[in-house]
């Protein structure tokens, strides 16, 4: 049982919660995530990023956006009650150092898994633009926290409610235009997000690592649930990634695979808010 400290709403539908959980504080690096579940009898497993951590309190932070009745679940939660079951962290940790220039980029809730890791490339000496976007306004997380951090904050919206009116692809595109070019991107968003981020930066050869969530059950490389094709080859998001080279990952195939319980999704989802 993992004690919620704290939640607060950051957008429609997308909550930051402080998880008592001090074994997994101490052992998270940057890029690793945790399962979790409410109904250890039949719920659902949710992959979620560890958005950041502390150590003196014991706690790691999660950011999630309610989307289904497992995470409808957890958003009902309020400080004192209690996660059944957080297990982490898991997955390969983001390879960090200093690369030169780097720019991360987050679509949408994709700024919550992306802040980490912006930040341990800042630690490590990288000049860091961060490109943020969301379909709107009230949609857009954490840029406060990327603005802290960043050398170079680039806002957008699709409607143009805040920030520049564009997709993240666009001043992505601008940066990898400049001279020198970057040394390495970083994507995390929707699956169609990356899938563009990672068709802009390849005709200027930039080494694009996106961050995949896909679904998943067991979290240990045994139910071949969160199984991706990358580089042709068939590969485990819960053990061999969840970072993988954007430019070698089949997003096609990923979006088909992500669809297959889309309908049931959302009939749960409507039942929650009935
Ligand atoms: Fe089962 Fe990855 S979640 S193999």
């Amino acid at each position: 049982m993992n004690k919620v400290i704290a939640k607060e709403q950051l957008a429609e539908e997308v909550y930051r919660m402080r998880v008592h959980a001090p074994l997994i504080a101490e052992e998270r690096r940057p890029g690793q995530f945790v399962i979790v579940q409410q109904d250890t009898d039949y719920g659902e497993r949710i992959p979620l990023t560890i958005a950041d951590a502390d150590t003196d309190e014991g706690s790691i932070t999660l950011i999630f956006q309610s989307v289904g009745k497992s995470t409808h679940k957890l958003a009902e939660l309020e400080p004192g009650d209690a996660i059944n079951n957080v297990v982490g962290p898991l997955g390969k940790p983001t390879h960090i150092e200093n690369f030169g220039t780097a720019v991360c980029v987050g679509g949408g809730i994709g700024a919550a898994p992306l802040y980490p890791i912006a930040q341990a490339l800042k630690e490590a000496g990288n000049h860091l633009t961060v490109i943020i976007g969301a379909r709107n306004a009230e949609l857009m997380i954490l840029e406060d926290e990327m603005r802290a951090i960043a050398d170079e904050l680039i806002v957008c919206t699709d409607d143009g409610s805040h920030g520049r009116k564009a997709l993240v692809t666009e001043p992505l595109k601008e940066v990898c235009e400049r001279d020198p070019r970057p040394d390495l991107a970083v994507a995390i968003g929707p699956p169609v997000m990356m899938k563009f981020c990672a068709g802009t930066t390849r005709p200027y050869e930039v080494p694009t690592v996106v961050s995949l969530n896909t679904i998943m059950i067991d979290g240990t490389g045994m139910c071949g649930g969160c199984r991706v094709t990358v580089g042709g080859e068939t590969r485990f998001v819960c053990v061999d990634g969840p970072e993988f080279d954007g430019h070698q990952v089949d997003f096609d195939n990923m979006i088909q695979r992500l669809g297959t319980y889309k309908p049931l999704e959302d009939d749960e989802h409507e039942q929650c808010h009935l």
